[in-house]
């Protein structure tokens, strides 16, 4: 006998084919006999039928008078993807796609995405986690959180607080920031802004080691203890949502922009308000933005650069973009204290390895070669439970773009400040409920790769 499968419920019962006997043919069941029957029992009070009275009504009236505030919006949003949400409803269509967008087909983000997803939590039970402490060390200082501020260029176009946000949230939460050398405010500015905020500087080096050093004595001197500098950038990355959107910056007044204007007119008055786009640590540049982005990319950089950068740089040194092992050994050989298993977030080369799957493998070579050059890792990291998991798998440490970038484009500083909050508050969680109270002790056994 066939049976046929209902659609979308595996666990339906099957329905009967054509060899099963016809209902109208099947013998009628008997009636049961009165005494068969279950006894008429009365209701009990709770499940008769009343009439309401005021008195259990008025504890469930909770009408509030509507709070259309920042604060009150950006404290709906429980999770990162929803300040996503709010950050697309806010942002024009061609920063928040830079934002938003990698480059060709975008498989690099969506799998480094996925595999945070592709795994199981192996939780402890029965353990005291009833206070859970997020700190760690991360190159010889603490961060309140096991993670920090990654380098992003072009901050004020997608909110005009744009670096004076990140940088100040990152102060208030305890943890680090890092300035992009195509930032839109300057080292002297955020150090300002954020007088008691680690900062850290990202460097796109270039052969020209006079503009280099200028910049990396400012850095210097403006107090920052990391300089991270980019090698994932020998050309710029084919992001395709940026030449379809006609993308310029800042972003040009044409038709196509005023009309998107028109529904979003908080982000365009704040744009038009504040001071105009700048690249304030580049301020002896006069080229125009498009020279200045392929200056930026140097595709003659060699190891001989890193060398030098060595010798120039007292303070730490952190090589970001690092998507092999052997880079990783490489790097750690030429004096990186720091390696940011990163691929720009996907906006570079499509189809890179995965930072999350190259993790295990570059602690191990680090472990079997006495370095202790520190692991930090960024690239799809959209909730603290995935930050747990890079932790476990081995990462001294964390860096988020987007995710505080959707915080930014939701609600300003307060919208870096929620985003913040709600990785702490998914960490947190996530560990207590592995059975863990602090970072070091997250283990690989927390983590099973699914399908391995
Ligand atoms: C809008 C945007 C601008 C970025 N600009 C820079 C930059 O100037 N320098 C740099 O080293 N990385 C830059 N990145 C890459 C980030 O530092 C980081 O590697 C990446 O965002 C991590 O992935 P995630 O966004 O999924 O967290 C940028 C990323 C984004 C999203």
């Amino acid at each position: 006998m066939t049976h046929t499968v209902q659609p979308n419920n595996p666990e339906a019962t099957p329905a009967a084919d054509a060899t099963d006997i016809p209902a109208a043919q099947a013998p009628a069941p008997a009636p049961p006999s009165a005494s068969a029957l279950p006894p008429v029992r009365a209701l009990p009070p709770a499940l008769r039928r009343r009439v309401p009275k005021y008195s259990d009504l008025a504890p469930l009236l909770q009408f509030k008078k509507p709070d259309f505030s920042r604060e009150a919006r950006l404290a709906r949003a429980s999770t990162i993807w929803d300040l996503r949400d709010m950050a697309k409803r806010r942002t024009p269509k061609a920063p928040f796609d830079y934002t938003d967008g990698a480059a060709e087909g975008e498989i690099t983000l969506r799998r480094a995405r996925q595999a945070f997803l592709d795994i199981e939590f192996r939780p402890g039970i029965l353990r005291n986690v009833s206070s859970i402490d997020l700190g760690t060390d991360i190159l010889g200082r603490p961060s309140r959180l096991p993670v920090g501020i990654a380098p992003t260029g072009f901050t004020r176009m997608m909110q005009s607080e744009g670096e004076y946000a990140g940088s100040q949230a990152a102060e208030a939460a305890g943890i680090p920031y890092t300035l992009s050398t195509m930032g839109t405010a300057s080292i002297e500015d955020v150090a300002a802004a954020a007088p008691n905020g680690r900062n850290w500087f990202q460097l796109y080096l270039w052969t020209d080691r006079d503009r280099s050093l200028e910049l990396i004595e400012r850095a210097a001197r403006a107090g920052n203890d990391t300089l991270m500098v980019t090698v994932d950038t020998s050309v710029a990355g084919a992001r395709l949502r940026d030449v379809r959107n006609g993308m310029t910056i800042p972003p040009a007044l044409t038709l196509k922009t005023v009309v998107d204007a028109s529904y979003r007119p908080a982000w365009w008055f704040n744009f038009l308000t504040h001071e105009p786009l700048t690249f304030a640590s580049l301020s002896r540049y006069t080229g125009t933005v498009a020279d200045l982005i392929n200056s930026m990319f140097d595709p003659t950089l060699s190891f001989e650069d890193l060398d030098w950068l060595r010798e120039t740089w007292k303070g730490n040194l952190v090589v970001k973009g690092i998507q092999t092992v052997e880079d990783a050994r490489r790097v750690a050989d030429h004096g990186a204290d720091g390696v940011v298993l990163s691929n720009h977030g996907g906006r570079q080369l499509d189809r890179a390895p995965i930072p999350f799957h190259l993790l295990p493998d570059v602690k191990q070579a680090f472990a079997a070669d006495n370095a202790d050059t520190a692991i930090m890792l960024d690239t799809g990291i959209m909730s603290g439970a995935d930050i747990v998991a890079a932790l476990a798998l081995g990462a001294d440490f964390t860096l988020i773009g987007r995710a505080y970038l959707y915080g930014l484009m939701a609600g300003g500083r307060a919208g870096v400040d929620r985003a913040l909050q709600i990785l702490e508050k998914d960490m947190a969680r996530t560990m207590a409920l592995l059975g863990v109270s602090r970072v070091s002790e997250l283990t690989p056994e927390h983590v099973r790769l699914l399908g391995k």
